[in-house]
C-alpha cells in the first residue's frame, strides 16, 4: 500500500482514538502504539529507506510531519487532563469558610468561689495574707485550745460531726477559728490573716442551713490592737463588699474565744424601711467577731501584757445571699446551671 495513503489512515485513527481517550493512561498507551519504539509511525519511517530517490523526500517530509503533529495533540490532550485533575482536587479540597464554628461553652466560677475571692481580695488590699488549715480537725484545735477544755457548756454551741479515731479525738471542723490556733503556734506578731474554708455541722439543710458551708475567718494581732481598729475594719470591708453608704451596729454577744465578743450587722438595702431580708428591723447580721481572749493568747505562748488583737468569722454563703438576694441556701448546691449561669 501506498505509504502516503496509510499516513492518512493513521491520522485519522489516531485523531479518533486520541480525542476519546479518557484518561492519562490511555493517552500514554496511545503514545507508544503510535510513536514507540515498536510504533505505526516508526514502522512506516524504517520502510522509507527502500523507497525511490524522489519519493523518499516527499514520505519521508510527511512521516515528520504527521509524528510531529501526533506528538503535539497528544501533549495537548494530556495537559488538559492534568490540568482538570488539578481542578477537581480543588474542588474537592475547598473549605466552606463561610461556615460559623462551634462555639465551645464557657464555663464560670461559682459565685461562692466568686465571693470568697471577693472577700479576701478586700483584706489582701489592707495588708491581710491567706492561711488555710485542715478540715479534719483535733478536738485540741477546735475546742480546747480557743478557751472550751472538755465538758465546756459552749461547745454546745456548734453541733459538732465527731469522726471515730482511737488514740486522737477527731472532728470536722466546726469553724475555721482552729486556724486562728495553728498559725499563731507557728508565727509570731504581726499577725494579719484571713482563712477561707468548709466547716461542717450537724444541721438538716433547710433553706439556711447545710451540713457543709463554708466561712472566712479574720484575725489581727500586734501591739496596741483596739476594739477601734475592729470596729474600723469591719466597717471598710462592709462598705467595700456591700456599698459606700453602709453603716455597721455591733451587738453584745458571747463567745469563748474573744471578749468583749459581738456579733456584726450592716444596714439592710432597704435603708431601714424594712422588708422580708432584714424582717422589717432594717438590718443584716453579717458576722461574729471580738477582741482576741487573753486565755487565747496563753495557749499560743504569746505575752498577753504585750499583744492585743481582734477575731472575726462569717458565713460566705450567707453573705453571697444577703449581697446578691438568693433566698435558699441550697441552691447553691443544686448545681443547676439556670441559677448558676445568673452569676
Ligand atoms: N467561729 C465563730 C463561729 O463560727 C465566729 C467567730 C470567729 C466569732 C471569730 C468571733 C471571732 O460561730
Amino acid at each position: 500500500m501506498d505509504l502516503i495513503f496509510q499516513l492518512e489512515k493513521l491520522k485519522e485513527e489516531a485523531l479518533a482514538l486520541i480525542s476519546t481517550a479518557q484518561s492519562e493512561k490511555e493517552l500514554e498507551d496511545l503514545r507508544v502504539k503510535f510513536l514507540g519504539r515498536k510504533g505505526e509511525i516508526t514502522m512506516i519511517l524504517r520502510q522509507i529507506g527502500k523507497l525511490s530517490a524522489e519519493k523518499k523526500p516527499i514520505v519521508g517530509a510527511k512521516a515528520n510531519e504527521v509524528r510531529d503533529w501526533l506528538e503535539t495533540l497528544i501533549e495537548d490532550r494530556l495537559l488538559r487532563f492534568k490540568r482538570s485533575s488539578f481542578e477537581e482536587k480543588l474542588k474537592s479540597e475547598l473549605v466552606d469558610i463561610t461556615l460559623p464554628g462551634r462555639i465551645p461553652r464557657r464555663g464560670r466560677k461559682h459565685l461562692i468561689t466568686q465571693t470568697i475571692e471577693e472577700i479576701v481580695d478586700i483584706f489582701l488590699s489592707l495588708g491581710y495574707w491567706v492561711a488555710e488549715g485542715p478540715e479534719v480537725e483535733t478536738d485540741y484545735h477546735n475546742f480546747t485550745a480557743l478557751n472550751m477544755p472538755p465538758h465546756h457548756p459552749a461547745r454546745s454551741l456548734w453541733d459538732t460531726l465527731y469522726l471515730k479515731s482511737p488514740g486522737e479525738d477527731l472532728l470536722l471542723r466546726t469553724h475555721t477559728s482552729p486556724v486562728q490556733i495553728r498559725v499563731m503556734q507557728k508565727e509570731k506578731p504581726p499577725i494579719f490573716i484571713v482563712v477561707p474554708g468548709k466547716v461542717y455541722r450537724r444541721d438538716v439543710a433547710d433553706s439556711s442551713h447545710l451540713p457543709v458551708f463554708h466561712q472566712i475567718e479574720g484575725l489581727a494581732v500586734d501591739e496596741g490592737i483596739t476594739f477601734a481598729d475592729l470596729k474600723g475594719t469591719l466597717e471598710f470591708f462592709s462598705q467595700r463588699m456591700f456599698g459606700a453608704d453602709k453603716r455597721v451596729r455591733f451587738r453584745p454577744s458571747y463567745f469563748p474565744f474573744t471578749e468583749p465578743s459581738a456579733e456584726v450587722d450592716v444596714s439592710c438595702f432597704c435603708e431601714g424601711e424594712g422588708c422580708r431580708v432584714c424582717k422589717g428591723s432594717g438590718w443584716l447580721e453579717i458576722l461574729g467577731a471580738g477582741m482576741v481572749d487573753p486565755n487565747v493568747f496563753d495557749e499560743v505562748g504569746y505575752n498577753n501584757e504585750e499583744y492585743t488583737g481582734f477575731a472575726f468569722g462569717m458565713g460566705v454563703e450567707r453573705i453571697a445571699m444577703l449581697k446578691y438576694g438568693v433566698s435558699d441556701i441550697r441552691l447553691f448546691f443544686d448545681n443547676d446551671l439556670r441559677f448558676l449561669e445568673q452569676f
